[in-house]
């Protein structure tokens, strides 16, 4: 049994991000599947792929939590919204997702900063990076449906963007891709 590194509030609020990455990718997930029904199979994979992201970022803070000492408590997981209406809707919600978390992220950095818990505000700038990254690749995804969809000319500027999505760089790959 490791000697705990935080204080109790502390390795309750990890636990609760933790809970939120894995929402998260429930987002995730439930988009993609929503994209690939309606045909979009290039967002589909984008989606899918971060996805996998989202559950690495909660793998993370659960190792990060046993390690220092702590226990990881896997709970229940909020089920996402409903469906976007379009790809519009769709690029917008999870910009908001995103920019919800980041405000979780900054919570856990303030109190780790009030705490003087130097070792979780050194975890916590990962995700604070991790977000402006994650926030300028939907914001750019945005810029990019925008450009598309001021065009009449048709259903190609959507399958320019789907094309573009699916190259979207992404540090998870699906797994057993190839199964596919
Ligand atoms: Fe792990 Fe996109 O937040």
């Amino acid at each position: 049994m490791k000697t705990k590194r935080f204080s109790d509030a502390m390795e309750q609020a990890l636990n609760k991000q933790m809970t939120r990455e894995a929402f998260q990718a429930q987002v995730y997930l439930s988009y993609a599947s929503w994209a690939e029904v309606n045909s979009f199979s290039g967002i589909a994979n984008f989606l899918y792929k971060h996805m996998h992201e989202e559950r690495e970022h909660m793998f993370k803070i659960l190792k990060f939590i046993n390690d220092r000492g702590g226990e990881a408590k896997i709970e229940a997981i909020d089920a996402p919204a409903e469906n976007p209406k379009n790809i519009e809707d769709c690029l917008k919600k999870t910009l908001q997702h995103e920019i919800d978390n980041s405000q979780e992220i900054d919570k856990l950095v303030n109190q780790a900063f009030e705490e003087k818990d130097w070792a979780t505000f050194s975890f916590t700038q990962w995700f604070v990076k991790e977000q402006i990254e994650e926030e300028t690749l939907i914001n750019d995804l945005l810029d990019k449906y925008n450009l598309a969809s001021k065009q009449k000319d048709g259903n190609a500027n959507y399958y320019e963007l789907d094309k573009d999505l699916n190259k979207a760089p992404q540090s998870a790959e699906i797994p057993r891709e190839e199964e596919f």
